[in-house]
């Protein structure tokens, strides 16, 4: 069965523009075929030295996605217990927007339609996964797939490994839940790159500043 890439004919500039972090889906399963598609793509993208080591574990059943969600959410209270001492969602403050919308995600991962792992072989540097994690991430928006690249916490590593059979010398990079979005959601707010970008020399000003 050949790849049909005319699926992904939403511009490179309309997809990298209005891609978001989506954390709210609807329960509609994506199909394998596109499943597929966004797969392809992802393992385009370039590599070190081409040895391709990222793996992707695809889950889509029901049950292994309800157990993985028990983990999910346990890793990002661990993360927020390590890097902010809360505990309960009443610990978020109302301003922290970000926060309060990625726990709800941690609330609901165990209903995504899917999460991709984004996983690597021996000696699995992160910089050879996370460009194919873009790829990824932009196919699917091209698809009208949401996405959100997410992190785990060492705490729940050896269960999340037991629960999917992963061996021990596998690398995490990503967790990447996908689904068709809920709700609307607007642009993204970046710094302008007149701070973030400099030519020729650190901190020399770029002539669009
Ligand atoms: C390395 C990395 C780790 C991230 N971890 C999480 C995470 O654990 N949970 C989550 O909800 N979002 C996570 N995100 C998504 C970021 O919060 C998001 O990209 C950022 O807030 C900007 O959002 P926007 O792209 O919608 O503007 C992560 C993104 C990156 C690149």
């Amino acid at each position: 069965m050949s790849v049909d890439t005319r699926r992904l004919s939403m511009t490179v500039g309309e997809a990298m523009f209005s891609q978001r972090s989506i954390r709210r889906f609807k329960p509609d399963p994506i199909p394998m075929d596109d499943l597929r598609l966004i797969l392809e793509a992802a393992v385009k993208a370039p590599n070190g030295g081409n040895r391709q080591v990222g793996r992707f574990l695809v889950l889509t059943d029901r049950k292994v996605i309800q157990e993985f969600g028990k983990l999910y959410r346990e890793a990002w209270w661990a993360k927020r217990l390590d890097e902010k001492g809360w505990t309960r969602p009443e610990d978020i403050p109302p301003e922290e927007k970000n926060y309060r919308s990625a726990s709800q995600l941690a609330d609901e991962m165990k209903d995504a339609p899917c999460i991709v792992l984004a996983l690597a072989v021996p000696p699995g540097p992160p910089n050879s996964v996370i460009p194919a994690c873009q790829n990824l991430m932009l196919a699917a928006r091209a698809l009208g797939i949401g996405s959100v690249p997410t992190t785990l916490h060492p705490k729940v590593m050896d269960r999340v490994w037991a629960l999917l059979g992963i061996p021990k010398d596998v690398s995490f990079h990503f967790c990447i839940p996908l689904g068709y979005p809920r709700g609307s959601f607007g642009p993204t707010n970046r710094r302008p790159t007149s701070e973030t970008t400099f030519l020729n020399r650190w901190q020399a000003t770029v002539p669009w500043a």
